[in-house]
Order: structure tokens, then C-alpha cells, then sequence
């Protein structure tokens, strides 16, 4: 499949989408958007792919947020379906089913920040800046970055950045736990892919009901996700990775995954 603003490589299980705008720091137009929707549900499908790696072009920006070109004149009434839908491609991210990494390796501001978000790990090169400074535009967030930001950093430090606009460095994207490492700018996509292999290492279904227990979990009362985790917990030992993963280590010998 070609896209006009993303290229998509595949390689031995791993995709890597990179947003290619350059000229426009990898701005998310209505275009790129709809490009992410479908080279996404592409990767769900694709049963050669075990995860992603989800990144910018140039060595300035991983996305600089929405097209402010494009928000500058919309209605109310566009700006709530452009709002559900950015939510709509971002959840179809979150919920893949096979692990996605943000290779953040610059700006991820607004959209970008909040698409870094929609991923299950980010990691950022030194150099990158993460924030969300849609108040500065009069505007706010609009995919998930309000609900996604306090859910991984926490109510005061998320209502922090949401409310001054002001982006943080790497260092204190790390501090706060927005990224989980920062690696030179020249490392960070070898550095993503070797963090990607060491999960697409396991088994396909554990990864895959493993992200949806703690994605779905966490949005319901303990007691009702701990039973969430033991029905997944027996579907898995229905699976042939399941008796190959056990029989293997008694065997003393590395396992052999189908996604069976
Ligand atoms: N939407 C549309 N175009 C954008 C953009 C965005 N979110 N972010 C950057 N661009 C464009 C600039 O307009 C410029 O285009 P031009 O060369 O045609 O004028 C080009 O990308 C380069 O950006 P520029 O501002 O010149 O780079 P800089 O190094 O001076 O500043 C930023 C970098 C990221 C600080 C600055 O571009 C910025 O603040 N961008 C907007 C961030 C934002 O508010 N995002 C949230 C949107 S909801």
C-alpha cells in the first residue's frame, strides 16, 4: 500500500510507520489521519506483523500536532467529528492487539503528543519535547490527550501541562514517566525495534490478551478486572503456544510460538 504523508516498511515482524510531512513537521492533516486508519487496520490484519513502530520524518519532529491550517476554519460541527474522528484512529492504535512503540525523535506536541500516547510504550531521543499546547491556540485537546495524559501521568502533573501549554524536555518526560527511555537521536529506532523483539519474542496471544487486560482492566472496578484477567488468563490455556511455552521449559529448550 503507498500513502502520500506515511511510509510503512516491514521487516522480519516489524512494521515501522513513519509520518512523512518534513516541510510541516509531520503535522497531522485530515489526510494523514485517514492514512493512519487504514495503515493501521492494515497491521491487524497483516499476520506477518507482530507490532509497530510508529515514528517522524527528519531529525526535528516526531508530530507537531494537528494541521493548525486545517483547525483555523472549522465549525463547531467539524470540529467534533474532526475531534471523534482523531479519537476514533487513535483507539484503533491502542487497541491493535500487537504492541505499539512511539519513537518520539522531536517535537510531539498536541496531536503528536497525544498519538505518542495512543501507543502502548514511547521512547524519545535527547533532543525530543513533549506538550500539549492546544490552550495557547484556544483551543484543548481533542484525541484523548486529556484523558490519556492523566492516566499516565497523573491528575496534577497531566492538568500541568494541559492548562500552561509549556512543553517538557525528555529528561522530565522520563522523570514523570510519559517515556519510558531517552537514547541518542541516532540509537533511537535501533534502540525501539530491540525493545520491540524482546515482547514479539513471546508468545503472540499472551502480548495480545496481555494488552487488552491492562488496557481494558484499567478502566473498570478491581474486583471486575481481576476477573477480567482470570477469564483471559483461561483462555490462553486453551492455546498451542500455551503447551508449547510450558512443555518447552520443561524440556529445557527455547519455545517454538505459533499465535495458535
Ligand atoms: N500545523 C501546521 N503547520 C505546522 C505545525 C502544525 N501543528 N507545526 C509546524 N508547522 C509548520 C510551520 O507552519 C512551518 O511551515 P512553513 O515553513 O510553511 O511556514 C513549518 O512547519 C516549520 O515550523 P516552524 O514553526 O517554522 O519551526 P520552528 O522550529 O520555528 O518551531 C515548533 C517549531 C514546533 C515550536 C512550532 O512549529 C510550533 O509551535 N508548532 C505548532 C505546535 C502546536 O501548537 N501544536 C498543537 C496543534 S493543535
Amino acid at each position: 500500500m503507498s500513502y502520500a504523508n506515511l511510509r510503512v516498511e516491514k521487516k522480519d515482524g516489524v512494521a515501522v510507520v513513519t509520518v512523512h510531512r518534513p516541510d510541516k513537521l509531520n503535522a497531522l492533516d485530515d489526510r494523514t489521519i485517514e492514512e493512519l486508519e487504514s495503515a493501521f487496520a492494515d497491521l491487524a490484519a497483516d499476520a506477518s506483523v507482530g507490532g509497530a513502530i510508529l515514528t517522524g520524518a527528519g531529525g526535528k519532529a516526531f508530530v507537531a500536532g494537528a494541521d493548525i491550517g486545517e483547525l483555523s476554519s472549522q465549525t463547531p460541527v467539524e470540529g467534533r467529528d474532526r475531534s471523534l474522528r482523531g479519537q476514533r484512529v487513535f483507539d484503533r492504535i491502542a487497541t491493535l492487539g500487537k504492541p505499539v512503540i512511539a519513537a518520539i525523535n522531536g517535537f510531539a506536541l498536541g496531536g503528536g503528543c497525544e498519538l505518542a500516547m495512543a501507543c502502548h510504550i514511547r521512547v524519545a531521543s535527547e533532543n525530543a519535547r513533549l506538550g500539549t499546547p492546544e490552550v495557547k491556540l484556544g483551543l484543548m485537546c481533542g484525541y484523548a490527550g486529556t484523558q490519556r495524559l492523566a492516566r499516565l501521568v497523573g491528575k496534577g502533573r497531566a492538568l500541568e501541562m494541559l492548562l500552561t501549554g509549556e512543553m517538557i524536555d525528555a529528561q522530565e518526560a522520563l522523570r514523570v514517566g510519559l517515556v519510558n527511555h531517552v537514547f541518542p537521536q541516532e540509537s533511537l529506532l535501533v534502540e525501539a525495534e530491540s525493545l520491540l523483539r524482546k515482547m514479539l519474542a513471546n508468545a503472540p496471544l499472551s502480548l495480545r490478551l496481555t494488552l487488552d487486560a491492562v488496557n481494558v482492566g484499567l478502566e473498570m472496578p478491581f474486583a471486575e478486572a481481576e476477573r477480567y484477567e482470570a477469564t483471559l488468563f483461561g483462555l490462553l490455556c486453551t492455546t498451542e503456544d500455551m503447551k508449547e511455552g510450558t512443555k518447552a521449559f520443561l524440556e529445557k529448550r527455547p519455545p517454538r510460538f505459533k499465535g495458535r
